[in-house]
């Protein structure tokens, strides 16, 4: 019987599993610099925490959820994506009383039932931010800020920012109700878009298989409250102020059910790299105090094939490695100290020494797990105080003092 990753889900080596730790590591430094604070939370919850924060309507929560239910018959669901949970959490522990301006960072894994392909897998990995109590666009421009910067600092050259605002409790119904009224009227809508038109109109917006028949769709713009105009204009603003160049995007309404007001993607090419937005209402609608929030994710595995396709993330210098050889077993103990010591310099990347083999198929064995150098342990130097350095791309060898070398 044989075993394979399940469908959707990939095993990550060596330089690939380096690119997520260097980019964790980056992104967690942009964060801590401008005070965001680190949380982890579960990979499951409660399923109906889902249901009600992303909405029983989106794809996500509709046909992407693994459930499943524990030995008590509780309903539970692995993590499809990290906002819902962090707003579990801040309520759970009362931050919502006690540190209501609370600015959170978080990555993970995060599971959705989806089809697989490039750029879309089963189980992903997710860095993002929320950013509780602060309902001024200072607070959306911030983040996008953020995201920005982060995607940045990973290399990647053609980010595009596109924003929109999906309006308030105020202005949102009116837009909704002329959306249905235009979108009855059509005859060929996909089976999704018809169920879409009862439920969620707006998500009709974002069909990839209708969006060419849409001329003439109603926009959000022409809805908007006069609050929430002035937000996006100050929005536009702040970027503006910042040398960031944006699309305003009437169509960016977003899979889940949750935004209010500001809505933003980050995009690659044709790839959305980074997706967030203003959430003011599920604080409360969660059981917390009336808190304004707003939030963004990007996709790690996206952002590392985009930052290698613009050159990036390779460009992190690869230390040399070496293999610590011996020529006589009876050096083993020596060479071993020497191994340990010398990785613990942190300047290079060391391998070995192994006993029980000749000289010969260590040297094979170098080869095989591409040493750049190997340094041998030999009885008569070693007496002298010396080791052998064989380069192994040149084959040259030379001697040098062990002492010299750490
Ligand atoms: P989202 O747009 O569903 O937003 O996901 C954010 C990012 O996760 C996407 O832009 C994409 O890069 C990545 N992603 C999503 N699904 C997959 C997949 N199947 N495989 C690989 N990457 C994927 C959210 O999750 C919101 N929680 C963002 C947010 C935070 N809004 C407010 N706060």
């Amino acid at each position: 019987m044989s075993f394979k990753a399940p469908r959707g889900t990939r095993d990550i080596f060596a330089r690939d599993a380096q690119d997520f730790s260097i980019l964790e590591r980056a992104a967690s430094e942009i964060f801590r610099n401008r005070a965001f604070i680190e949380v982890r939370t579960p990979i499951f919850e409660d399923a109906g925490l889902f249901l009600r924060s992303i909405g029983q309507e989106t794809d996500i929560v509709s046909k992407e959820m693994y459930l499943f239910e524990d030995k008590k018959g509780r309903k539970l669901a692995l993590r499809p994506e990290g906002t819902a949970g962090i707003v579990r959490a801040f309520i759970e522990n009362r931050f919502d009383l006690s540190f209501p301006e609370g600015k959170f960072f978080y990555g993970g894994q995060m599971f959705r039932y989806e089809r697989p392909q490039a750029g879309r897998y089963r189980q992903f990995n997710q860095i993002g931010a929320e950013y509780f109590g602060n309902a001024s666009p200072a607070a959306d421009a911030e983040m996008i800020i953020t995201a920005f910067e982060i995607l940045e600092t990973a290399g990647i050259k053609d980010l595009k920012i596109h924003i929109n605002s999906l309006g308030c409790q105020n202005c949102r119904p009116l837009f909704r109700s002329e959306l249905i009224k235009y979108f009855s009227s059509k005859t060929d809508l996909c089976s999704d878009c018809v169920n879409r038109l009862e439920k969620n109109p707006l998500r009709l917006l974002d069909c990839k298989i209708d969006s060419s028949k849409f001329s003439g769709v109603p926009a959000m713009s022409a809805f908007w409250c006069p609050d929430c105009r002035e937000n996006f204009e100050t929005l536009k603003g702040l970027l503006s102020s910042c040398g960031l160049s944006f699309e305003t995007d009437d169509k960016l309404v977003r899979g889940l059910d949750y935004y209010t007001k500001t809505v933003f993607e980050i995009r690659s090419g044709q790839d959305t790299l980074a997706g967030g937005g203003r959430y003011d209402n599920l604080v409360k609608e969660l059981g917390g105090q009336n808190t304004a929030a707003v939030g963004f994710a990007f996709g790690t595995e996206r952002v590392i094939s985009a930052a290698r396709n613009s050159g990036s993330l390779n460009s992190f210098a690869q230390k040399e490695k070496v293999f610590i050889a011996i020529a006589d077993e009876e050096l083993f103990k020596e060479a071993f100290a020497f191994s340990i010591k010398y990785s613990k310099t942190g300047g290079v990347c060391v391998s070995g020494p192994v006993n029980g083999k000749s000289l010969t198929s260590q040297l094979k064995f170098a080869d095989k797990i591409a040493a750049d150098k190997t340094v041998i342990f030999a009885k008569t130097e070693f007496e002298q105080g010396k080791i052998i350095i064989k380069d192994m791309k040149n084959k040259t060898q030379s001697e040098q003092q062990l002492q010299n070398i750490i």
